[in-house]
């Protein structure tokens, strides 16, 4: 059995979308001096690693998901040499570097695909899934995730080429040994650049079906078929399996591998120490199925699922938010009455939990959703598909515009709110997308200056991690509160215990008597605002740590 990685357990990852983050020239779009210039406002905060989704050399068609150019910065970002001064200053502060690693696919536009799809007969012509037309048809009848087929068709070739995602997003050929090479070569270019840790997106897919067979799932609106399976092939996992013995291991590097796991055996399959593949792991759910299912009972219980499943043999990413899912407070908060104390609550409850600790910027200010005017002023390709496919099952624009925004990943990545001045001090010019309007009360330059807000909660929970051993190392175990929205755990080391109380709703619930006899000093609240905890009865969205009462030494 291959050692666990112990620094990674000592790790709070911010996730900056880098184009949302800082823009530092006015021209409306983040960049990486934008990030340099914050760096000082990240070491405030708290965080110790960073995940940059991608900065590579990209058309935007997924903002950067397309990669033109692997060893390249695009050029609304800087170059590498502004990428290189970012490095030694996230060094400097001892920072680690999380680097989004795309290789599922890459852009219609890198130099491979170019070469590939210009023939059926060049040098680059297995990279990428190329199949004949059957019966002057795609070869099967499966969907993008994105909509539309997921074949395109090249008269060059008189093929067909597949892209689970956007047609701008052609899957590479995993089972071809040279493609594979110069993906490991990739890897260890940027390793050898100072690179501690990779990202690793949409990862399920490596492995291709040989004959692809017809998806029995209904359609979509727009007559294609999602595949009844790709994600999770034996030939994915060795593939995976490859990389981390080849690169991930000897040398080294945290690995987050982005998957599609709706069981925790899939989920295990990817993170048990055992299997070396990945250090942890981000399981994607689809935001319409997250909205239609969430509950705090179904959280406690994934929770506490994947905690067992992995405990000693594997570890957890923690996180509520990314760049692909609705804003946290908005989605299991509660944006309007209980914003505030509830997007604490949040906070409170997933730095308490074993595993490393995601923030996803603007989170730790309590950013929210946005409901932009119109579709057009969306930019997300899957939003937009959403409201298409909508008006083709027959929805009215309104009620179509109402689902997109509900959906929509734009709601996390509208600009980061520095200050209260109309583009939220993002930028001087026309930002790329439209800053949320409650910049005026929702932003940094605020919370820096409120000993209550959201902001400073975020930075006592990083720092409490950080000296609580309980924390970032001990076990968990849930108790039993009778109640499904009151959650309660323990954190254990021999030598230090915590138990924690959170309320998930938006009445007031009370904390059994048996339970509260364990509580010692409260180390934090989300009511600190209005004077801390102050009893059994929890108001709404009220969460608190305590320290274990320590037993009284016998007389
Ligand atoms: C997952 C990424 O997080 C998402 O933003 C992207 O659209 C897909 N993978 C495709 O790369
Ligand atoms: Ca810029």
């Amino acid at each position: 059995m291959i050692k666990e990685k112990d620094w990674i357990k000592d790790l709070v990852i911010y996730q900056i979308y880098p184009r949302s983050f800082y823009d530092a020239n006015g021209d409306g779009i983040g960049d990486l001096p934008g990030v340099l210039q914050k760096l000082d406002y990240l070491e405030e905060l708290g965080i110790n690693a960073i995940w940059f989704s991608p900065v590579y050399r990209s058309p935007n068609d997924d903002n950067g998901y397309d990669i033109s150019g692997y060893q390249e910065i695009m050029e609304e970002f800087g170059t590498m040499e502004d990428w290189e001064r970012l490095r030694d200053a996230c060094k400097e502060k001892g920072i680690r570097i999380i680097m989004d690693l795309v290789v599922n696919h890459s852009s219609d536009e890198h130099p491979w695909f170019l070469e590939s799809r210009s023939s059926r007969d060049n040098d680059k012509s297995e990279y990428y899934i190329w199949r004949d037309p059957l019966d002057g048809h795609e070869p099967n009848n499966w969907a993008s995730a994105f909509g539309g087929s997921a074949w395109e068709y090249v008269p060059e070739r008189g093929q067909y080429y597949f892209h689970y995602f956007s047609k701008k997003q052609p899957d590479l050929n995993w089972a071809c040994p040279r493609l594979r090479e110069e993906i490991f070569h990739m890897i260890d270019w940027w390793v050898d650049k100072g690179v501690d840790g990779f990202r690793v997106d949409a990862i399920s897919y490596l492995d291709k079906p040989r004959d692809f067979p017809d998806s029995t799932q209904p359609p979509q609106p727009d007559g294609y078929s999602f595949p009844d399976t790709l994600a999770g092939r034996p030939g994915t996992h060795a593939y995976i399996r490859e990389m981390n013995q080849r690169i991930y291991t000897p040398r080294n590097v945290l690995t987050v591998g982005e998957v599609s796991a709706p069981t925790v055996e899939e989920l295990g399959n990817y993170v048990r120490t055992d299997r070396e593949e990945f250090d942890m792991a981000i399981p994607f759910v689809p935001p319409v199925v997250e909205i239609d299912t969430w509950s705090p009972d179904k959280l406690r219980h994934d929770i506490e699922e994947s905690y067992e499943a992995l405990k000693g043999n594997g570890w957890w990413a923690r996180f509520f938010s990314n760049h692909d899912k609705p804003r946290q407070v908005s989605l299991y908060g509660d944006d309007a009455q209980y914003w505030e104390v509830s997007a604490k609550l949040l906070a409170m409850f997933l730095h308490s939990l074993p595993g490393t600790p995601f923030v996803y910027q603007g989170e730790e200010i309590g950013m929210t959703n946005v409901k932009l005017p119109s579709i057009e002023d969306y930019n997300d390709l899957d939003t937009i598909n959403t409201y298409r496919q909508s008006l083709l099952s027959g929805m009215t624009p309104e009620a179509a515009l109402t689902r997109a925004r509900l959906i929509s990943r734009d709601n996390a990545r509208t600009p980061m709110q520095w200050d209260d001045s109309e583009q939220g001090g993002f930028t001087t010019g026309t930002p790329w997308l439209k800053v949320n309007p409650n910049t005026a009360k929702i932003n940094v330059k605020a919370q820096r200056q409120d000993p209550h807000s959201v902001y400073q909660c975020y930075r006592q929970l990083i720092a409490l991690r950080k000296k609580s051993p309980s924390l970032s190392r001990g076990d968990m175990t849930f108790l039993e509160t009778g109640c499904k929205e009151l959650i309660a755990f323990t954190r254990s080391t021999p030598g230090e215990a915590l138990i924690t109380f959170h309320n998930f709703s938006g009445q007031e619930l009370t904390i059994p008597d048996a339970l509260l006899s364990a509580a010692g000093e409260a180390l934090l609240s989300s009511y600190d605002r209005e004077g801390g905890y102050r009893g059994p009865v929890l108001r709404p969205y009220e969460s608190v740590i305590f320290r274990v009462k320590k037993p009284k030494p016998p007389q």
